[in-house]
């Protein structure tokens, strides 16, 4: 028996990376799936209860178009995933209006559309789980990434705000935090893929666990606030980040002098 057998899942940003293992996730444990993405998946899944859709998040209408498609399809949407997102890796000054208003309009925009889309259906049936994906950037000040920070922490007030609002009417919110996590976005940040394994000491340098983590680690995480395990929990950020957004680390960690974790 799955945790998620007879729900019916919708996912925004499902192609690659936490959004495709947190896809898989869903389908393993027994889910009917609905992905979207402005890509085709990274990989074909072979399942009966799955459909990809090109779907672009951050547009109105074909983000109504496909829950509605959704509904009448599957009758019901038991979990929305928002997962869409883009880095932005620079400082204040160095961010020019067009880049802030971009980065806003797809992490915040894309969060609230999706969430928009769906939730009168949810306050209908009086149940529903959301999930976004926000960041340890969204609980804690990162130096490198101010604008992404601020992205990040405003879905974190959204989604806190959201779960007050509804929690009597059965709906959960809660967003997952994720720090440092290997998937193309991640790689992206670095100067060419190959990089990756040179950087890693730079790339973990503030995490406690020494090591990025796999984006499947963060799709177990959703898929507890997707079922029923998680049923009195609303409201809650939860890092997943092996204890970054915790505390501080000895400064003489920054030498880069220490052993990888274990991945
Ligand atoms: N990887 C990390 O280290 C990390 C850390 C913290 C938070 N996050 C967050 O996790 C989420 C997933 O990131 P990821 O690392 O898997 O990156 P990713 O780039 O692999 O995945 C992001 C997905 O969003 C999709 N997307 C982008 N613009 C879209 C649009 N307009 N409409 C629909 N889909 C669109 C992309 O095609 C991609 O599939 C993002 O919100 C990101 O900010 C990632």
């Amino acid at each position: 028996m799955g945790r998620l057998d007879d729900k019916v899942a919708v996912v925004f940003g499902g192609a690659r990376g936490i959004g495709l293992a947190t896809v898989k996730e869903f389908l393993a444990e027994g889910a009917t799936v609905f992905a979207s993405d402005i890509r085709e998946p990274a990989e074909k899944l072979d399942y009966v209860n799955y459909t990809h859709t090109i779907v672009d998040a951050t547009d109105e209408l074909q983000v109504s178009q496909f829950v509605l498609e959704v509904l009448t399809k599957a009758g019901r949407i038991d979990v929305l995933f928002n997962n869409v997102g883009i880095h932005l890796g620079k400082s204040l000054a160095d961010t020019t209006l067009d880049e802030f208003d971009h980065i806003f309009a797809l992490n915040v925009r894309a969060a609230f559309l999706g969430t928009r889309a769906v939730l009168p259906h949810m306050i209908d049936r009086k149940a529903g789980s959301i999930i976004t994906t926000s960041s340890n950037g969204g609980v804690m000040g990162r130096p490198g990434d101010p604008v992404y920070n601020a992205t990040k922490h405003a879905l974190v007030g959204m989604m806190k705000s959201l779960a007050v609002a509804h929690a009597h009417q059965g709906i959960r919110v809660n967003t997952v935090n994720p720090g440092a996590i290997d998937t193309d976005m991640l790689r992206s940040t670095l100067a060419s893929p190959e990089d990756f394994e040179a950087k890693q000491h730079q790339l973990v340098a503030s995490t406690p666990a020494a090591r990025v983590g796999e984006a499947w680690e963060v799709a177990k995480a959703v898929v507890f606030l997707a079922s029923d395990e998680s049923r009195f929990i609303s409201g809650i950020v939860l890092p997943i980040d092996g204890a970054k957004s915790a505390g501080a680390m000895p400064g003489n960690r920054y030498s880069l002098d220490f052993e990888l974790g274990v991945r």
